[in-house]
């Protein structure tokens, strides 16, 4: 994966309208050594972990939550019936003379990149993360970089058609200037699409209650692990997407959807009895590879309370964890 080390510069390569045939077309982004790979990284409890000192992730980075990652994109694919949600085919149009661009920011293993880079042979696509963990031979129209989204981006303004952020909560810390990145690097009428999960689950519509009665062991988990990020300064950004959008004021066209996943396989309709199963592994993954950040020193409640989710998680009847989507263009 390239690094880049210049954040005022940019890299361009002459628009013609057709797919890029350099993977890295910049003079700025170097490649990052093999060796240097274990400095990103640090094993806790046979976990393996990010290094970085400023900008502290909570989650793993190994094979299981690569895995679990990946799975989850599948999943959101599935639930949207698409990979995004919004006019991304429009802003995409192929257009001759011009090269479209599309950043994804905390890139993750580089899934929805990759994906896209074959929906959208003519664009070309940059992933961003902190650590090196998208593969090291992308398609031609595929860049992937190593960028702490905290910082500014080296894009010049106006260069992207499209920007993608989607589960970048626990990356970001001030989600208000990085909109202020974003609103800079989009050209206008440029298009932004925010994706985050809700920060504990809920009761589905048409299965009315209070969650903490209904679900108590599962809302707990979600409280003492909520409390232990807000700690370390990570907030789920997906109930206040509309509002940080809104109040950007960069950005017109404001659209938000908000999706009720099933976490089980409670649902009547089978389609979303499908969705409910799958997505009660990859919650239960995900809340297992938490257990870390709440507490090593913990184990017993820890694996108490991650007992109680689970048990819930398979009997509980109207267990729904929202999921927040807002595009919006830009002005
Ligand atoms: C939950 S994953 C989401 C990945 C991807 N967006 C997806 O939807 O599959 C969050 C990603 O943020 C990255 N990350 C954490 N802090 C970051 C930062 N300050 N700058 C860039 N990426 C960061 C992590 O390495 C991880 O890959």
């Amino acid at each position: 994966m390239p690094h880049q080390d210049n954040p005022e510069s940019d890299s361009e390569e002459v628009p013609d309208g057709h797919p890029d045939h350099s993977s890295d077309a910049s003079s700025d982004v170097v490649e990052l050594d093999n060796a240097e790979f274990p400095d990103y990284f640090q094993e806790r409890n046979g976990r393996l972990f990010h290094s970085h000192v400023v900008s502290p992730y909570p989650l793993p980075v190994d094979t299981a939550e690569q895995d679990r990652a990946n799975r989850q994109h599948i999943f959101f694919k599935h639930l949207l019936g698409a990979n995004y949600v919004g006019p991304v085919q429009e802003v995409l149009q192929f257009t001759v003379g011009e090269q479209r661009k599309t950043l994804d920011l905390a890139t993750g293993t580089g899934k929805w990149v990759l994906d896209m880079s074959r929906d959208f042979p003519h664009v070309k696509f940059y992933g961003l993360d902190i650590v090196p963990i998208a593969t090291r031979t992308p398609p031609r129209n595929v860049q992937f970089e190593m960028h702490d989204i905290g910082t500014a981006l080296r894009f010049k303004e106006g260069t992207f058609d499209f920007v993608h952020g989607r589960s970048i909560s626990m990356a970001v810390h001030d989600y208000g200037l990085l909109l202020r990145e974003v609103g800079r690097v989009l050209r206008p009428q440029g298009l932004f699409l925010a994706c985050e999960l809700a920060p504990s689950i809920t009761c589905a519509p048409g299965y009315p209650g209070d969650p903490a009665l209904l679900f108590p062991k599962a809302t707990t988990f979600f409280q003492v692990l909520n409390a232990c990020l807000e700690q370390r300064g990570i907030q789920s950004m997906g109930p206040y997407l509309l509002d940080h959008i809104r109040h950007a004021r960069c950005f017109t066209g404001i659209q938000s959807r908000v999706y009720h996943i099933p976490v089980g396989d409670w649902d009547e309709n089978l389609h979303r009895q499908e969705l409910g199963r799958e997505f009660s592994e990859i919650l239960l993954a995900y809340a297992n590879a938490m257990k870390e950040t709440i507490g090593p020193e913990m184990n017993q409640y820890v694996d108490g309370l991650f007992d109680g989710l689970k048990e819930e998680v398979h009997n509980a009847q109207g267990m729904v964890l929202e999921y927040y989507t807002v595009f919006a263009r830009k002005i």
